[in-house]
């Protein structure tokens, strides 16, 4: 399976994000990960549907939405409409997890479901061969720029044998903390694709940062 990697446009210059969308666009990146957080099952409000719509409209690569909303199903719809190529929900916030995940694949989204640190892989057993993706957080939502959590490759190791046995084609995506030092181990330890925001854009060349962790998962091999 490819490695993929999808900065975060939360650590963007949201003054100048058509400007940092087009340095991915000309990257080796393959998604754009857009972190929609909403105050309530996160303690941070990042952005709603006008600036998805517009980070679309200059994207030339596919829109990887993390909803860190409660009540994520009142607003699959409009989030395709904005542009979403790829939705994951928070298992912690869909007490209908199996009808949410239905609903985004009718939209004709890629389904994911994202889990908290301390929300354990083995929940997700019986809803493993629906799912498209899941989303392993290395930190705890709700904010760019925290320490990677270790324990991500436990988890990365408990989801890659849960995969295997139901669902061989699960992406493992992994969210917080991820840079170059890290990079190696996380695909080693089964993740295809990785989030990075800081890394990425704080780094003197951002575009380098991308190449040099894409070659990382090319190093992998498949
Ligand atoms: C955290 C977000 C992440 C964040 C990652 O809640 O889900 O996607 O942007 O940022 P870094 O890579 O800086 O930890
Ligand atoms: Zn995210």
């Amino acid at each position: 399976m490819n490695h993929l990697i999808a900065p975060s446009i939360l650590a963007a210059d949201f003054g100048n994000l058509q400007r940092d969308i087009e340095m991915v666009n000309q990257s080796h990146a393959d998604w754009i990960h857009v972190d929609i957080m909403d105050g309530m099952f996160v303690p941070n409000i990042s952005f709603g549907f006008p600036v998805v719509t517009a980070v679309n409209k200059h994207a030339k690569k596919p829109l990887d939405l993390h909803l860190m909303i409660v009540e994520p199903e009142r607003y699959l719809q409009r989030f395709k409409e904005a542009g979403a190529s790829h939705i994951t929900v928070h298992y912690e916030t869909c007490p209908n997890l199996n009808r949410t995940v239905q609903q985004i694949k009718e939209l004709g989204c890629t389904a994911g479901v994202a889990l908290n640190p301390a929300t354990p892989v083995e929940l997700l057993e019986d809803i493993v061969s629906e799912l498209d993706l899941v989303l392993i957080m290395s930190v705890n939502p709700g904010f760019g720029g925290q320490h990677f959590i270790e324990n991500t490759y436990k988890k990365l190791n408990d989801i890659k044998e849960l995969g295997s046995r139901y669902n061989p084609n699960l992406l493992i995506e992994v969210d917080g903390g991820i840079d170059e030092k890290n990079a190696t181990d996380l695909f080693k330890a089964g993740a295809n694709v990785l989030v990075a925001g800081n890394s990425v854009f704080s780094s003197a060349d951002p575009q380098s940062t991308i190449a040099n962790l894409k070659q990382l998962g090319r190093q992998i091999g498949s």
